[in-house]
């Protein structure tokens, strides 16, 4: 016999389904409690509340364990490609080598952008921030491209169609707030290939593409593509449940991942370190304040909702670090500053009492800088990557038949009923 739940509540005894996960975590259904007692459950920030059933990512934030289909992100990020790492993830697998090839002619004839959407990106005042931009753009594509959601066929040309897009609208946002020529996506480069040579091609300065930076974006993405139910994700998921378009859903998932506590984290962790340098490379002092009940500072890139331990991705990104730095032959002296700092909070009883870890965010950045990638524009290279993720979330959400309109309740505390009162009579 299936388990279940037992509630008392006035008198009554009523009973609920727990539902087992393939990785053995249990639920309650909990979908005919209003029905059955006239209550609903208050879980401020849903940390106990699973919003929905999914096979895309599996994460385990004690264990530190994190898989994409099944497939642990540490084996993903070594030896596949962020666009083998798209299929999977969308389609359930990993492709063939005739499908990949499929997918990367695909991605070749979708990469341009409508030449009019130049004229948006140049009315953006100066010094708006990339992720407005970036999200506006996605929503504004609807404008330029139909919405074909009908056959499977359609769908599937427009989730091409953003996540090559994505990357060519990201790199003409960096140039044109440069005051620089717009460089096009070539045919004879792969996704990642191509984006950094969109980015940092002139026509005085031919880029060199280095296959350490390569690899390494490639792992960057990989790293990012999914996350579960996170907080960008299950917004894409809320606002897909009200059926608007593919595009509008994705630009409340970028506007979402914006947040400084959440994709906004690795543009706020690089400040935090240069601001510590700034202050005679002090790492104390920030240790100082986070753990200060009075100062709203908090250690950025450290901490995660799920993870309670080392985040796996944090890991793998440290090793990174290392090995593009030296590569490459740079010290960048922030990759010190954040290893001081790391160490100090791991050994420090704040830190250690609330499971406070570096969180992917703690040295992505470092990353994106040897790149030379501007910190301005940290958060939009974790949008791209994560694309794929949401892209898969909100299919999944609509092909599951028990998939509903996304509306939560409340508990009112407000005023019992009061009267209207004339305005002469207030
Ligand atoms: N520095 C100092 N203290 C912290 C930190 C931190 N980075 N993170 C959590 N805490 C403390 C809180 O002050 C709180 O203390 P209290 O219990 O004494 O009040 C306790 O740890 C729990 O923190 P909550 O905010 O309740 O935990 P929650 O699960 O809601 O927060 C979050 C997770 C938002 C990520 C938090 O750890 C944080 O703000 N981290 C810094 C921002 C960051 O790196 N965000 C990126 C996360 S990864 C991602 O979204 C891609």
């Amino acid at each position: 016999m299936s388990a279940t739940v037992k509630l008392e509540f006035e008198g009554k005894i009523y009973e609920f389904p727990v539902i087992t996960g393939t990785e053995g975590e249990k639920a309650i259904d909990i979908s005919r409690l209003r029905q059955d007692t006239g209550l609903i459950t208050l879980d401020p920030g849903y940390a106990n509340t699973g919003s929905c059933t999914s096979a895309i990512t599996f994460m385990d934030g004690e264990k530190g364990i994190l898989r994409y289909r099944g497939i642990p992100v540490e084996q993903l990020a070594e030896h596949s490609s962020f666009i083998e790492t798209v299929y999977l993830l969308i389609n359930g697998r990993l492709p063939t080598r005739r499908e990949l090839k499929e997918v990367s002619v695909l991605f070749n004839d979708h990469s341009l952008v409508h030449e009019d959407m130049q004229i948006f990106y140049q009315n953006f005042p100066r010094g708006s921030h990339p992720m407005g931009i970036l999200s506006s753009m996605a929503n504004a594509l609807r404008s330029f491209y139909p919405e074909l959601q009908a056959i499977e066929e359609e769908i599937n040309i427009t989730v091409v169609r953003l996540l090559s897009k994505v990357r060519t609208m990201a790199a003409m946002s960096y140039k044109i707030s440069r005051g620089h020529k717009v460089v096009y996506p070539r045919p004879d480069l792969k996704y990642c290939a191509n984006f950094l040579n969109m980015m940092f091609d002139t026509p005085v300065n031919p880029y060199q593409i280095d296959e350490t930076l390569v690899r390494a974006l490639d792992a960057f993405w990989i790293l990012h593509a999914d996350h579960e139910q996170n907080c960008s994700t299950s917004t894409v998921r809320l606002v897909g449940s009200g059926r608007v378009n593919l595009y509008a859903a994705i630009s409340a998932g970028i506007a979402a991942l914006w947040g400084p506590l959440h994709g906004g984290a690795n543009q706020a962790v690089i400040e935090m370190l240069i601001d510590i340098q700034k202050h005679g490379s002090d790492y104390q002092r920030a240790i100082k304040k986070a753990k200060d009940k009075n100062d709203p500072f908090r250690l950025m890139g450290f901490g995660h909702r799920v993870y309670k331990a080392y985040d796996p991705r944090a890991r793998i990104l440290k090793k990174m670090c290392d090995q593009v730095l030296e590569t490459l032959k740079i010290t960048d002296p922030l990759l010190e500053i954040a290893k001081e700092l790391e160490e100090a909070a791991l050994t420090d009883d704040y830190f250690i009492e609330k499971n406070l870890y570096p969180n992917v965010d703690f040295y992505s950045g470092i990353i994106l800088r040897a790149m030379g990638i501007p910190t301005n524009m940290f958060t939009v290279m974790f949008a791209i990557g994560r694309l794929p993720g949401w892209i898969a979330q909100w299919k999944e959400s609509m092909d599951d038949p028990e998939w509903k309109l996304c509306r939560p309740r409340q508990i009112y505390t407000g005023q019992e009923k009061t009267d209207y009162i004339a305005l002469d009579e207030r």
